[in-house]
């Protein structure tokens, strides 16, 4: 993707994270290795990791897809140790109520802790490509109301460049062309995301498309840009709402980078 300059504020791994005032669970950081073999393992593993990150007494925000899935399940077993989360979709919603976790509105709660969620992709900054499961609005809202962005992957999900999976964008639906000729003067195909041969209506009440053939080495610049068109709802590159913190799920157990 050309024409996109890198913006001062993006940050390189390695930032030192701050402490957790009252983490509910001791780090996993210097846990012996662990061998997974299946995706599912890999994810169950982040799931239970990312825990560690929960602050005790406090709301936490919740992401979703089959990753958070597996975190909401652990989350059950310390829920009397939290108030609730603020969920970023119907699904995720559904499912935090059935583990018996109390789920608050946004504007019912002030700014959160942290937000755990998934991702797509993840680039070695900590730049995110999100909204496989449509609900990339509400989760970059969450992600935008909490201090930290706790990512949960399996190391299929880690990219150098952002755009090998094809890009959500969420769009109010009369916008659809003009955004699709939009991003193809960039180089993209963008197709209109489909569930059982219609249009796919998200949580929001608008449309998905899906974008392939970007290469997106500037998320920040691209970001905003895209984020301006008229008609786009909410882009899936999260460079604003990037990671602080992504737990990778590996063969050989969870990494935890800084960023
Ligand atoms: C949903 C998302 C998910 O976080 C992303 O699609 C990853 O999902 P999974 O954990 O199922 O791989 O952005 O909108």
């Amino acid at each position: 993707m050309g024409g996109f300059r890198v913006q001062p504020e993006e940050k390189g791994p390695g930032q030192a994270v701050g402490q957790q005032r009252h983490p509910i669970i001791p780090g996993f950081r210097n846990q012996p290795r662990i061998v997974a073999v299946s995706q599912d393992e890999l994810k169950a593993l982040v799931g239970q990791a990312a825990l560690q990150y929960v602050v005790q007494g406090e709301v936490v925000g919740v992401g979703t897809g089959s990753t958070v899935n597996k975190f909401i399940e652990a989350l059950a077993g310390i829920r009397d140790r939290i108030p609730g989360a603020v969920s970023s979709s119907d699904a995720s919603t559904e499912r935090l109520r059935a583990a018996g976790i109390r789920v608050f509105d946004a504007n019912e709660v002030g700014e959160l802790a942290v937000y755990i969620d998934g991702a797509d992709e993840i680039d070695g900054a900590g730049h995110m490509i999100k909204g496989g499961g449509a609900a990339l609005t509400r989760e970059k809202i969450i992600a935008a109301q909490s201090r930290r962005f706790i990512c949960i992957a399996d190391e299929s999900k880690r990219v150098e460049v952002l755009g090998r999976f094809p890009l959500p964008v969420e769009v109010i639906p009369m916008a659809t062309q003009a955004v699709i000729r939009k991003f193809a003067a960039l180089g993209g195909a963008a197709q209109v995301r489909q569930r059982e041969g219609r249009p796919l209506v998200t949580d929001n009440g608008q449309h998905i498309l899906d974008v392939t053939g970007l290469q997106i080495r500037s998320p920040l610049a691209f970001e905003s840009e895209v984020n301006q068109w008229p008609g786009v709802v909410t882009v899936g590159v999260f460079a604003h709402q990037k990671a602080a913190v992504c737990l990778l799920g590996t063969a050989g157990g969870v990494q935890t980078l800084n960023y």
